[in-house]
């Protein structure tokens, strides 16, 4: 069994209780960070744990930390995003659902290393329930003296908000998540400043994920040197991983970084195979926006050895031969699986989502809905196929915020990789039952 830093308790009956929680050792972090602790000192933890941030682009969370402005007098503060908005995640619902208090610790720390004395978790809409088991879990947090003035007698005092969002996948991106907290349309800014100079209410913010926030609490509770310990590489610690689709285990694991993506796949302990006794086409490995691979390219990378559960190692052969680890959104597709047609579904979700702000990405995504509808319906052309690479050409990198990059890169790499499944479709149209009673079935007009 794989080690486990996260989710070791979650099967403890009544974990999702203060009382449980705390005899497991919950708060352990807090106490030890505000009694025994600096700020500065939980900084550098972080830093040596390796800690990369969860949220899907893996930057370092210790360096993002020590970005952080500290104008005298001015309020900072810490954001976790709870949006998890994109398609094959579901890891930050399972851990806030399951453990919620590892999520307020976490919080608390976190907050406590960063001088914010004022936090916020931004939660999608649709998760409306869990955002019920988040403000349970803070009274409990305020009842038994973790949240509020004076927290330990140590003169650190933190008040902490859970914010429901409208259900809106732009408000994951951090800055049209920060324009929604502050009650605006959530629209991207634009960066440079970064939300560590001025974020919230213009003020220095770190916006972390829940998985990010969560990973603190071993790091303080065992040492940032010990957390680094498990892993491989620049790949430190446990990631959680979402897997669906065509396996015979789908759920939420925590990984040790660095297993084999064959492993995960195939072993009793995560994915138990392909369902049914089928063959693996294809994984997604990172959520939605990430490049699909093909079975011998997640399997193997581009030298011949096996592909790894790691930053490095799926981002190996860089978009030719390999993906990203992103937010872990472990998409398996068996070989009775049309590409052209779940391209054409996350198509439309990037569509639907664009906030509008940028041409290329407004009215990109809509062509390139239009196009794949086209093919689909049986009406496409060879020249459709390099129109759609045409278009995610000129989105990707042409907006103010990676959403295009999320809308084009699976454009390209199903492209790159399934050329000929395209042109089959225009060769041999088929399935147009299917994709004119998926629209009767959502009731939607067609493009
Ligand atoms: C369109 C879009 C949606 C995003 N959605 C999420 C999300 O739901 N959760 C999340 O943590 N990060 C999301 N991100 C990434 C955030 O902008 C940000 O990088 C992240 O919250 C930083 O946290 P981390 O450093 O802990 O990874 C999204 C980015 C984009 C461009």
């Amino acid at each position: 069994m794989g080690k486990k830093l996260l989710l070791k308790n979650d099967h403890i009956t009544g974990i999702q209780g203060y009382d449980v929680y705390r005899r497991e050792g919950g708060y352990a972090s807090v106490e030890k960070a505000l009694k025994t602790m600096t700020p500065e000192a939980v900084v550098e933890e972080v830093k040596k744990s390796g800690l990369r941030g969860r949220g899907g682009a893996g930057f370092p969370t210790g360096m993002k930390w020590s970005f952080l402005a500290k104008p005298p007098g001015v309020a900072r503060y810490l954001v976790c995003n709870a949006d998890e908005s994109e398609p094959g995640t579901f890891k930050d619902r399972y851990l806030m659902e399951r453990i919620p208090h590892l999520l307020i610790e976490g919080m608390i720390t976190s907050s406590f290393a960063l001088g914010a004395n004022t936090s916020y978790i931004y939660i999608r809409g649709e998760y409306y329930y869990v955002a019920r088991i988040l403000e349970k879990a803070i009274d409990e947090a305020y009842a038994n003296g973790w949240l509020g003035q004076n927290i330990l007698g140590s003169g650190y005092s933190l008040d902490l908000y859970v914010q429901v969002g409208a259900g809106a996948y732009i408000c994951g991106e951090e800055t049209a998540l920060l324009e929604s907290l502050e009650g605006k349309r959530g629209n991207p800014r634009i960066k440079p400043p970064f939300p560590a100079v001025a974020g919230l209410y213009g003020c220095p913010t770190v916006v972390n994920n829940v998985e990010t926030i969560a990973a603190v609490v071993p790091i303080v509770n065992d040492g940032g040197d010990e957390y680094a310990k498990v892993g491989i590489g620049k790949s430190t610690g446990t990631k959680l991983i979402s897997a669906s689709g065509h396996i015979n285990k789908p759920g939420v694991y925590e990984i040790e970084m660095g297993i084999t993506v064959e492993d995960f796949i195939y072993s009793d302990e995560y994915c138990g195979g392909i369902r049914n006794g089928k063959k693996l086409k294809a994984v997604v490995a990172g959520g939605s926006s990430v490049p699909i691979l093909p079975a011998h390219l997640i399997l193997k990378t581009s030298a011949g050895e096996k592909r790894l559960m790691s930053y490095e190692s799926l981002a190996d052969g860089g978009f030719a031969t390999g993906t990203m680890l992103g937010s872990g959104g472990f998409i398996v597709m068996d070989e009775d699986t049309s590409i052209v047609k779940n391209l054409w579904n996350f198509t439309r979700f990037y569509h639907h989502e664009s906030c509008g702000q940028c041409s290329p990405c407004r009215e990109g995504t809509g062509w390139m809905e239009k196009i794949l509808h086209r093919i689909l319906e049986g009406h496409g052309s060879m020249s459709d196929v390099d129109l759609l690479w045409d278009i995610q050409g000129k989105i990707e990198g042409k907006t103010i915020c990676p959403l295009g990059d999320a809308a084009a890169w699976p454009v390209a790499a199903a492209i790159r990789h399934f050329r000929s499944e395209f042109e089959d479709y225009i060769k041999n149209p088929k399935n147009i039952r299917d994709v004119k009673h998926y629209y009767r079935l959502n009731n939607l007009v067609e493009a």
